[in-house]
């Protein structure tokens, strides 16, 4: 199937182009063509995203996205001759949630628009799943480009051979932990009960006088920090949910900087990090001993972090599970995630209304 994917639910425009098979059992992807526009620039200077800033960019963005698409010759219009390779679309699929709403609407309308031009079938995506089955879009090159990158996806034969999978979905707005019986049967084991782990990275960012998006900038400074220099809190680490809080470790911060005016950035941004990283790392790591997990999935913008595949690299090596995680651009969000999980609810005849809900689960 040729899928094309829309995405608009935070503040980074997509569309993108992929191929798949293999049905549920064996599920395999080509990424044909993934284009994301970016909109940090504009909302920088906010400290984070303006709802209808975002709007006003992706309707602004999309049509340039799909206009390089066919440029391309990717899209056949009836009766119109194109220089195509062969390539048809036989699926949209649009984000319909969870995100900022004004937001989500922008991309289901025009999906709704180029659904019913070119006469396709079109689906609603689930964000969050999108972000699940990332780790599935082959990688770039058959060389790991850091030491951090773990093997490959595409080592994936059989769901029999991965599952089951504990999955730790670790974004902006999201810290999910996934206990997975296949590609399409899960249980959500827990999840952030205030700020998402990548929020708490912005807000201490902040904190920091660093610019948004945060995680980046921390990460970056981190690297010439002590991380041992400070003990903030591991909150509900090793309580019994595997559920999550960071709002206490960023509030420990801000009393930390507010009495130590003169401690080094790098050293609190370095001890941040590996406090927050910490707990992701330890509940995840629990919850594939009680499952007798054979994999660990982690996914979503944080999961872009260096250390955090490192540590789960060396852990998952320890205890001789599976480790994937997307090559970094398809950590963060973009289109291509979004045509997968939409070739997922296809199979699975997940119907998602097509209207924009902020707060879909998974
Ligand atoms: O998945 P994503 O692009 O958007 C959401 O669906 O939320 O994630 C964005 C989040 C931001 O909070 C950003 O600070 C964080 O991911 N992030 C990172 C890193 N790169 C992005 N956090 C820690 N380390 C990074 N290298
Ligand atoms: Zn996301």
């Amino acid at each position: 199937m040729i899928i094309l994917g829309i995405e608009t639910s935070c503040d980074e425009t997509g569309i993108a182009l992929i191929e798949a098979k293999g049905g549920l059992s064996r599920p395999k992807f080509r990424v044909i063509e993934n284009l994301v526009s970016s909109q940090i620039k504009i909302h920088a200077p906010f400290g984070g995203v303006v709802p209808n800033l975002a709007k006003r960019e992706h309707i602004k963005n999309l049509p340039m996205l799909l206009n390089k698409l066919s440029k391309a010759g990717f899209l056949k219009i009836k009766n119109e001759k194109s220089k195509m390779k062969n390539v048809s679309i036989d699926l949209i699929t649009v984000t319909v949630g969870p995100g900022l709403e004004p937001a989500l609407w922008t991309g289901i309308n025009f999906a709704k628009n180029l659904a019913e031009k070119y006469k396709k079938l079109l689906i609603g995506a689930n964000h969050l799943e999108g972000h699940l089955y990332s780790f599935l879009l082959p990688q770039k090159s058959h060389k790991f480009p850091t030491k951090a990158d773990p093997p490959r996806a595409e080592k994936v034969k059989s769901h029999t051979s991965i599952f089951p999978a504990i999955a730790l979905i670790v974004s902006g707005g999201h810290t999910i932990l996934l206990h997975m019986e296949s590609f399409s049967k899960w249980k959500k084991l827990g999840e952030t009960v205030d700020d998402a782990a990548g929020e708490a990275f912005d807000k201490v960012a902040r904190l920091l006088g660093l610019p948004y998006p945060g995680g980046p900038e921390i990460e970056k400074i981190a690297k010439t920090g002590n991380s041992n220099a400070i003990h903030f809190p591991r909150p509900m680490m090793r309580d019994k949910s595997y559920n999550f809080s960071f709002s206490g470790l960023k509030t420990s911060v801000l009393y930390y900087i507010k009495n130590n005016p003169e401690a080094k950035k790098t050293d609190i941004a370095a001890s941040f990090q590996k406090a927050a990283l910490d707990v992701l790392v330890y509940k995840a790591m629990v919850a594939t001993r009680e499952y007798g997990a054979k994999t660990i999935l982690v996914s979503g913008g944080v999961a872009a972090n260096n250390m955090l595949r490192n540590i789960v690299k060396q852990e998952a090596e320890k205890h001789k599970l599976n480790f994937f995680v997307p090559e970094k651009r398809y950590n963060l969000d973009n289109a291509a995630m979004i045509a997968a999980s939409g070739y997922f609810a296809f199979l699975r005849k997940k119907k998602y209304a097509l209207s924009a809900k902020g707060d879909l689960k998974i």
